[in-house]
């Protein structure tokens, strides 16, 4: 245990350990309880109780890729597919407001339908109706000049999951269309026109080792995102994947824990992943060191169709429902959700 304690105080103080002893926290269950509580203290020290709401408008699953592990893959014959028109995501965005949320997420497959026209345009039209809001897209991999006509528009933030910093197991979770020098390239370039980025990955996805999470977090000491978001890797019956196990929820915890500890300043969701493995998953997730939740405010009727993994929860609920749920179990977690845009904080620079 005093091994756990010295290790987990250096890393507190240094933001960084060696490749095998990170190796060994990610790896070790006896680690959690010293890893969470030492997550908790720099959390509550930087961002205190206040967890941030962010609202989650699912507004295609139309996708033009094939991740292995991904229900809504182009080869998915099952999928039933949807895409939302302006006036819905508008209308989500409306009743999001009117519920206290100040950040709208719009996440989607890579949906040619989306041209950059279309997407110019919904997210003028939501710049123009709640200028106080902050307007984050998740819509994947897009050229330089699309990311910087969708930050003109008025969007500000963008969610960029890197899935996997290994180049091979990137591949072994990829079709060879898609390529881990461009997923990295695009998450550059989205920080050099200004958008507060995220990026994160999957825990236990196929194929993954120890080494694959270290180099992860190798991968965001240099990108050093905003937001990192993670979860458990969930199967899906109708993927290549079908029957790989799924990621374990403990390992995720620790590695929300590792995260806050090398990145006090993040933004980290305690994700939908979270809280399909485990009823309590995201409540656990906020007592590792997360400080962000994103009930969804997607329409119910769609809400089953973005079935990215099994069980997905929060299908069956109306948003107020959901964003309800959510603010009594972050109570009973031990804070408290806000009404605010909920920007990232930065650190004060040192004056030496
Ligand atoms: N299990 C867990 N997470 C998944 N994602 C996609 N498919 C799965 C799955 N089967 C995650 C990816 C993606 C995010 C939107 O959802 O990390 O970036
Ligand atoms: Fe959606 Fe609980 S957060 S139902």
């Amino acid at each position: 245990m005093d091994c756990f304690e010295t290790l987990i105080g250096r890393l507190a103080a240094e933001r960084n350990l060696s490749d095998s002893e990170l190796a060994f926290l990610i790896e070790n269950d006896s680690a959690a309880e010293p890893l969470f509580a030492a997550a908790d203290r720099v959390r509550r020290s930087i961002y205190g109780d206040e967890v941030y709401l962010r609202g989650l408008i699912e507004f295609t699953n139309y996708c033009k890729n094939n991740c292995y592990y991904c229900g809504i893959r182009a080869g998915n014959p099952n999928a039933v597919r949807y895409r939302l028109s302006q006036e819905e995501i508008l209308a989500c965005c409306e009743e999001g407001y009117s519920l206290g949320f100040r950040t709208f997420v719009l996440q989607g497959g890579e949906d040619p339908f989306f041209t950059d026209d279309r997407l110019c345009n919904v997210i003028s039209a939501i710049r123009k109706r709640f200028s106080d809001c902050a307007i984050t897209l998740s819509v994947g991999e897009k050229p330089k000049e699309s990311y910087q006509a969708y930050f003109q528009a008025g969007a500000n933030r963008y969610l960029l999951r890197h899935e996997t910093a290994d180049d091979a197991h990137y591949k072994k979770l990829h079709p060879g269309s898609m390529s881990p020098e461009n997923r990295k390239r695009c998450l550059f370039n989205l920080k050099a026109i200004g958008f507060q980025v995220g990026s994160g990955f999957m825990v236990g996805s196929p194929g993954q080792t120890t080494e694959n999470l270290v180099c992860d977090l190798r991968f965001l000491q240099q990108l050093r995102p905003d937001m990192i978001g993670i979860g458990p890797y969930l199967n899906h019956a109708q993927t290549p994947f079908a029957g790989s196990p799924d990621g374990s929820l403990w390992q995720t915890l620790r590695l929300i824990s590792l995260l806050r500890l090398m990145f006090p300043y993040a933004l980290i969701p305690a994700t939908t992943a979270l809280g399909t493995i485990s009823p309590e998953g995201r409540e656990l997730g906020l007592k590792a060191g997360a400080n962000v939740v994103m009930p969804n405010l997607s329409p119910v009727g769609v809400r089953k169709l973005y079935d990215l993994y099994e069980n997905k929860i929060c299908t069956g609920e109306e948003a107020a429902q959901c964003r309800d749920c959510l603010a009594r179990r972050v109570l009973k977690a031990g804070y408290r959700v806000v009404t605010a845009v909920g920007d990232v904080k930065k650190e004060p620079e040192k004056n030496h």
